[in-house]
């Protein structure tokens, strides 16, 4: 580890009775803890100042490469408050060497894992109440570990100074009252990433590139879009952020092949190893609109789910496009597959069952 976190704590934090009251019903993304985390890096002095401070707004120039070429990375992942009040996260390991691969797609600086880790630590560990209590469901706190170009210069080039900052944001439970399928758009006029491009790092580009397909699915009457390979427009890829696993019926699991343009998600990869303990065989291959549609209606998927940090487990209800329909899962409440590795994969997260794959990473 190579930085220090200076630690300011604020002196004005939220009132308990405030910060309860939104625990009970904090939705997503919209409230935030009482600190966050920053740091700079310059191409002279490398990272420095890093510390943890009252949130708040940073001072940015107008002319702060960032707001002109999306020179800018993130990552998202949740900690949660087991039973015995212990914070805990799933695979930090894996979120911070998926952080440094799309630095390095970016050209912006690599961080140290050690470093990713400890500035996680510190935010949780001064904003440990805002943590809320994940035993019985899934509420967590969310963590955005993200960095940027903050140098103020209009010439193209990667920037000379760049701002790492974490933001820790509580939330619920993402279905209440039972799991509900979602409906696909299959997005035919947009692509989300190409070949060459920069589909599997995590970076804003991507999700403003993502945003015009997912308009057209809401007018559509769809929850969201499937992407499909840009050169064919025939391989499905993946949602605008959470990749695709279809359910056969004689117990494999198929996903997505990782082609460069798809995002290689760790609830994705952590899916693949559990399959085994559930009696699944896990796949991975290209996947064409129409065999998923044609298994789809002849009986041999039975389920598909969509997966991601933010609803874990999403079962997938029908597929929409200019052409047509199909159903993919069954209706009411998504297919047994879904559920079981969804609840699989919570019971771990949450310290309902044990961690026999040192998945976890206690942060308070
Ligand atoms: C485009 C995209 N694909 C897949 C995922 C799922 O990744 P993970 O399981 O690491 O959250 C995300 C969410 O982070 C995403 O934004």
């Amino acid at each position: 580890m190579s930085l220090s976190y200076a630690v300011h704590e604020r002196s004005d934090r939220r009132p308990a009775q405030e910060r309860d009251a939104i625990l009970a019903n904090p939705g997503f993304g919209k409230q935030f803890t009482d600190h966050m985390v920053r740091s700079t890096w310059t191409g002279d002095r490398g990272w420095h100042d890093a510390q943890v401070c009252a949130y708040g707004p940073f001072q940015l120039d107008p002319a702060a490469a960032v707001l002109h070429y999306a020179q800018e990375i993130f990552e998202g992942m949740k900690a949660y408050r087991h039973a015995d009040g212990s914070v805990w996260t799933f695979r930090p390991e894996a979120n911070a060497a998926r952080f440094n691969r799309s630095a390095q797609r970016l050209a912006l600086p690599p961080l140290e894992e050690a470093d990713f880790l400890e500035s996680l630590k510190q935010l949780v560990q001064l904003d440990v109440d805002w943590v809320p209590d994940s035993t019985s469901g899934e509420s967590s706190l969310y963590l955005r570990p993200f960095m940027f170009a903050s140098e103020s210069f209009l010439g193209v080039r990667p920037a000379q100074e760049v701002t790492y900052s974490v933001i820790a944001s509580p939330a619920g439970s993402y279905f209440t009252g039972g799991l509900k399928p979602i409906s696909l758009w299959i997005s035919e006029h947009f692509s989300r990433a190409g070949k060459g491009g920069t589909g599997d790092a995590k970076c804003g580009g991507n999700y403003a590139a993502s945003l015009a397909a997912q308009i057209e699915a809401s007018e559509n009457g769809c929850d969201q879009s499937v992407f499909l390979d840009s050169v064919e427009q025939k391989y499905v890829e993946e949602l605008g952020g959470m990749n695709v696993f279809l359910v056969y019926q004689d117990g494999r699991i198929v996903t997505p092949a990782l082609t460069g343009s798809i995002l290689e998600g760790i609830t994705r990869s952590s899916i693949i190893e559990l399959a085994k303990d559930l009696d699944l065989r896990p796949e991975e291959k290209r996947i064409s609109l129409e065999e998923w549609r044609a298994d789809a209606e002849s009986g041999q998927i039975t389920e598909a789910f969509a997966c991601g940090t933010a609803a874990v487990v999403t079962p997938i209800g029908r597929l929409l496009s200019t052409k047509g329909e199909f159903r993919t899962g069954p209706e009411g409440d998504g297919g047994p597959v879904a559920t079981r590795i969804r609840e699989s994969l919570l019971d771990i997260q949450t310290g309902r069952a044990e961690d026999t794959r040192g998945w976890l990473t206690r942060l308070a």
